[in-house]
């Protein structure tokens, strides 16, 4: 039989590519996750109730379900429901739910992060005559901003793993190589090498993630 370090030898090139698939879709997830999770918590703070609550309600349902029943409803359920879809390639499906659930969890991270920021301080401002988009601007911002990158950092590092589950709707990242790898027989190796490389991308983004911290901490 083969060793550990003899399948990784002989197909590296496939593990690389799966981890490029991985690192790409989970960029993908938080990158438009991001966008669009600041408009929610926008939507979340804003004054107007309505909109609040249907922000609300958003974020509850995509962090309160697994991401898998949603990559199923997006994958499944949507092209069903929505024929036209059909022409979709359905890669972008399971992209979607990535990245609508990335963007409840960045949500939270945003909303989080300005509260964090003390209350008083807008009040001192708006009570020196600044307006809420300046005060959001130039007091608030700079200084949730301190929380809200590393934490950023992390939903990245959390998205490397939940994208493994991509794999199972044959997008090719990471988790995928096992697939590819079952059908040459081998099965338990290709499973110690992908934890390996997941192991090793995530411990040194985190260790990337606190020096991040670090350094924005040190300008309080
Ligand atoms: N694995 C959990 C789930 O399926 C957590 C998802 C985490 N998602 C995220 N964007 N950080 O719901």
């Amino acid at each position: 039989g083969e060793g550990i370090v003899e399948v990784f030898l002989k197909y590296w090139p496939i593990f690389l590519r799966g981890l490029g698939g991985t690192l790409e879709y989970a960029f993908i997830a938080v990158f438009f996750g991001s966008i669009l999770g600041t408009l929610i918590a926008m939507a979340h703070l804003s004054k107007n109730k309505v909109l609040s609550a249907i922000a609300a309600v958003y974020v509850n349902v995509l962090r309160g379900t697994p991401l898998l029943v949603q990559m199923y409803i997006s994958y499944y359920f949507l092209p069903m429901a929505f024929p036209a879809l059909n022409n979709i390639d359905k890669v972008y499906f399971v992209l979607l739910a990535l990245t609508l659930n990335s963007s409840a969890y960045v949500s939270e991270i945003f909303r989080s992060g300005i509260m964090s920021v003390d209350k008083g301080q807008t009040e001192a401002a708006r009570s020196l005559g600044m307006t809420s988009g300046h005060c959001m601007r130039y007091i608030i911002l700079p200084q949730a901003i301190k929380n809200i990158l590393p934490a950023l950092g992390n939903e990245y590092i959390s998205m490397i793993k939940e994208t493994s589950l991509a794999g199972s709707f044959m997008l090719y990242e990471l988790m995928y190589t096992q697939t590819l790898l079952a059908n040459k027989y081998l099965i338990w190796q290709p499973l110690f090498i992908i934890a390996g490389i997941y192991l090793l991308v995530t411990l040194s983004l985190s260790w990337v993630v606190r020096k991040m911290e670090k350094r924005l901490s040190v300008s309080d």
